[in-house]
């Protein structure tokens, strides 16, 4: 297959996801993707795609299982596990609280009263360490943290991402709209913005990459550049460092905008973490 026949195919693939995502969200703004929605994977080689197909050759999937020894591990002063509370990481039902992990990823960012802004999954494992467990947050790229968002992510495989973050009457529509001003605002030397990568030159090349829409649909990520799994935070960082723009901090509010309005962007395309990556 050439490439035009490639993108063509993921067009047909992408127009029945877009489809089936508008069914759900009647009221959203149009994609600015239009109706092809596809994700890295697509136009990943295909020595990386079979990593990934295959969790037994995922080189993320090792620090996952250490973080599910994490998960059913009584720690800090409550001396308590996630499971306590959660059940099993594959509960359905979501243990005692019936808070099971299935989905937690496609839903993420959500709104958070308590600081009136979006957290995501990084914040919300460690908001539960603090508030329940009574232990020390994880730090934001540490192997645990990691672990923890891989195995959590791992949940929603094959669910696909869901946002009403665009409805104006939604507590994230503040943080959308932020997140939306970034991804079009020009920084760095180079003077650009996400956009001039991943909307308009998406599907070309660019040194030794194709450039895809950016989406967020396959974090944490394993990235062979990293050797090691990494943060959609981790992958901003670089993208803005790229452009020779300052990158902001872990979980910074910027991030989490920008996070939140990602996931509105890539509302429909299916979960697929911990993805693997060049
Ligand atoms: C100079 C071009 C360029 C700019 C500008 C840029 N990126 Fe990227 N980005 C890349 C390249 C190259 C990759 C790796 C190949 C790919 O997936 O596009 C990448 C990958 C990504 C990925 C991972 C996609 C996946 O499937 O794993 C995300 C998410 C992303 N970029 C988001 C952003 C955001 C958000 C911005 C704006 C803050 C941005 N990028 C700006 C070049 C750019
Ligand atoms: C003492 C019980 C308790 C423990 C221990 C606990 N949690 Fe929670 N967790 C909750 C409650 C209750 C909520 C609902 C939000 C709230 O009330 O703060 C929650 C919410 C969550 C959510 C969001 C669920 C959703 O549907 O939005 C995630 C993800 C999560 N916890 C992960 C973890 C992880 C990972 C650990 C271990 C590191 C953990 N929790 C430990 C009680 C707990």
């Amino acid at each position: 297959m050439n490439f035009k026949t490639i993108i063509t195919t993921i067009a047909v693939l992408g127009t029945g996801i877009t489809l089936a995502a508008c069914q759900m969200d009647a009221y959203q703004a149009p994609n600015p993707n239009g109706s092809e929605l596809w994700s890295g994977y697509k136009t990943a080689t295909a020595e990386t795609r079979a990593m990934q197909d295959d969790d037994f050759a995922n080189p993320g999937m090792p620090m996952v299982d250490s973080a599910a020894a994490l998960y059913n591990k009584k720690d800090g002063e409550a001396n308590m596990s996630c499971a306590d509370c959660h059940g099993a990481v594959d509960d359905p039902k979501g243990g005692s609280k019936g808070l099971p992990m299935k989905g937690v990823s496609a839903r993420y960012p959500v709104y958070d009263a308590d600081t009136k802004k979006p957290i995501n999954v990084e914040l919300r494992i460690n908001k539960c360490r603090t508030k329940y467990q009574k232990a020390k947050e994880y730090k934001y790229e540490s192997d645990a943290m990691l672990g923890m968002t891989g195995l959590i992510a791992l949940q929603s495989r094959g669910i696909p991402m869901m946002s009403t973050a665009d409805n104006p009457s939604d507590e994230l529509n503040a943080a959308w709209k932020a997140g939306e001003a970034f991804y079009y605002e020009r920084r760095g030397q180079l003077n650009m913005s996400c956009k001039h990568c991943h909307e308009d030159h998406q599907g070309e090349l660019i040194r030794a990459e194709v450039l895809s829409q950016g989406q967020s649909n396959g974090f944490p990520t394993y990235r062979l550049k990293w050797s090691k799994l990494g943060s959609l935070h981790r992958r901003f960082r670089g993208c803005n460092g790229n452009i020779r723009a300052e990158p902001y901090g872990y979980g910074s509010d910027e991030y989490l905008n920008l996070e939140t309005y990602l996931a509105w962007r890539g509302r429909g395309l299916p979960m697929e973490g911990p993805s693997v990556r060049k």
